[in-house]
């Protein structure tokens, strides 16, 4: 079947088979390999895309199903900014060390593109529960909470969220202490 596509700002014409799922499409036919696959089950989140705006898991698409859409990968997302930066939410993963291993973080950062989108002034509980549908086996998710609520505030025009990498472990002794203090 024929499908078009706009693709990170790229129109994509091509021949697919029915059956082909859009995160293949992108990473085999359009070499958009920044969209990982963690899972191929729907689960992990990994190959989180934008589509026509909002996030989706590639893995759960066929690309059939998104022909005539408006797609947006990691590797274009910095473009939707324009002027060579990095999107916020890119700098703000990056300053708050939200990453280690980095497979998850394609998909973290597209969630919370939209996340944003809907809810511009999330609660820390709200990140929580908005970034459910995507897993990550490294961070404990900590900093990656940080992230988001920093982006969310640069987005406003309040500025990043002073402070950059803090050691979750440094977090659970300081409760600990100040717990044990006031026992
Ligand atoms: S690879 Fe798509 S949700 Fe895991
Ligand atoms: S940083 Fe490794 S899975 Fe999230």
């Amino acid at each position: 079947m024929r499908v078009r596509m706009k693709v990170d700002g790229v129109l994509y014409e091509d021949e697919v088979e029915p059956r082909t799922l859009l995160t293949h499409h992108l990473r085999d036919g359009l070499g958009r390999v920044g969209t990982p696959i963690g899972c191929d089950t729907s689960n992990c989140g990994a190959c989180t895309v934008l589509v026509d705006g909002e996030s989706v898991k590639s893995c759960s698409v066929l690309t059939v199903q998104a022909d005539g859409a408006e797609i947006t990968t990691i590797q274009g997302l910095a473009d939707t900014v324009g002027d060579g930066a990095w999107h916020p939410v890119q700098k703000a993963f990056q300053e708050h060390h939200g990453l280690q291993c980095g497979y998850c973080t394609p998909g973290m950062v597209l969630a919370t593109v939209d996340l944003l989108k809907a809810n511009p002034s999330p609660s820390e509980q709200e990140v929580r529960h908005g970034l459910e549908g995507n897993l990550c086996r490294c961070t404990g998710y900590q900093n990656i909470v940080k992230a988001v609520l920093s982006a969310a505030a640069e987005i406003r025009g309040e500025g990043p969220i002073a402070g950059s990498f803090q050691d979750p472990a440094a977090d659970e002794t300081a409760e600990a202490q100040t717990a044990g203090a006031s026992s």
